[in-house]
């Protein structure tokens, strides 16, 4: 599936799941823009992907929860030309919480941060693009979400409303991008096995008095598949939604959860 020369940004590259991403789409052709706020990070990440023996790919930092910094951040991307086939676009993981009604001042550094940030962000992305569907040459866009975009979890109370606002929004950019041949689809993740989750299961461990393998057996024992996806997966799925495997398709939810999501 090589993409030679097509040019992807992908945010939050430097995550658990973004390192994994980056890595694919580099192996598979792509010219990778990778963003995220640690410029330290960014060049440790670019210097793996050389590593793998890629050479496209260069980083424009970013904190999306600051409208000068994701000002800044388009500027950079349109001053050099740079024309986008497709974004992987991964709002901030939010943290878990029961607490169903926070302070509004939480909801506004929340809905700044995760959805008003990260929009922006793509309307700059979009606007470097040139579709053109009459020659075959489509642009892809991929959110990466969560099973809360389908399914309110109880520990997960503002994750649920920020995931379903983006779940509203790749439908409606979908329904007014479409003919411009520009796709929106959207990934919903359940558990992924990146290095944080897997510390996060190896403390649950601990102060359970298990091991390692035990807790991640409880865990996963509600969950079809017994498993926790793991981030390379993550890659694959990404990778096949930029391919002409959605050439007719926009506007879709695809869950990643291992048959966890009981909602139609
Ligand atoms: N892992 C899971 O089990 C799971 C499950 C469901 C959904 N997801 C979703 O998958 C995506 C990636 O998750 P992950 O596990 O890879 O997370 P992660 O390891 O915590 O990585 C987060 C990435 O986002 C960047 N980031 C954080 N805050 C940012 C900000 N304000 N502005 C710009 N970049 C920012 C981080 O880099 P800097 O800190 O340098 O900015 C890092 O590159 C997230 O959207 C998450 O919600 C993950």
């Amino acid at each position: 599936m090589s993409e030679n020369g097509k040019a992807v940004l992908v945010t939050g590259a430097t995550g658990g799941i973004g390192s994994a991403v980056c890595a694919r789409l580099a192996r598979a052709g792509y010219s990778l823009i990778l963003a995220a706020r640690d410029t330290g990070k960014l060049q440790a990440n670019c210097a793996r992907l050389e590593g793998l023996g890629c050479h496209s790919y260069r980083w424009i930092s970013v904190d999306m929860s600051s409208d000068a910094s994701v000002a800044s951040f388009s500027h950079e991307l349109a001053a050099d030309g740079t024309v986008l086939d497709g974004v992987v676009l991964m709002p901030p993981q939010m943290r878990p919480t029961p607490d169903c009604q926070p302070p509004a001042d939480t909801w506004r550094q929340l809905f700044q941060s995760n959805f008003i940030g990260p929009l922006e962000l793509l309307k700059g992305a979009i606007s470097t693009m040139q579709p053109d569907p009459s020659r075959g040459r489509r642009a892809k866009i991929v959110i990466i979400s969560a099973i809360t975009s389908v399914q309110a979890l109880g520990n997960y109370a503002t994750s649920n409303v920020l995931r379903c606002a983006w779940l509203a929004q790749a439908k409606t950019l979908s329904f007014a991008m479409g003919e411009r041949g520009i796709h929106i689809n959207t990934l919903s993740l359940g558990g992924t096995l990146t290095p944080d989750y897997a510390a996060s299961i190896g403390d649950r461990a601990t102060k359970a008095g298990m091991t390692f393998a035990e807790r991640l057996a409880e865990e996963t024992s509600n969950i079809p598949l017994r498993k926790y996806g793991s981030p390379e997966e993550v890659a694959l799925a990404v990778e096949v939604l930029l391919s002409p495997f959605s050439d007719h398709m926009t506007g879709v939810n695809l869950l990643h959860d291992g048959g966890f999501t009981r909602a139609y």
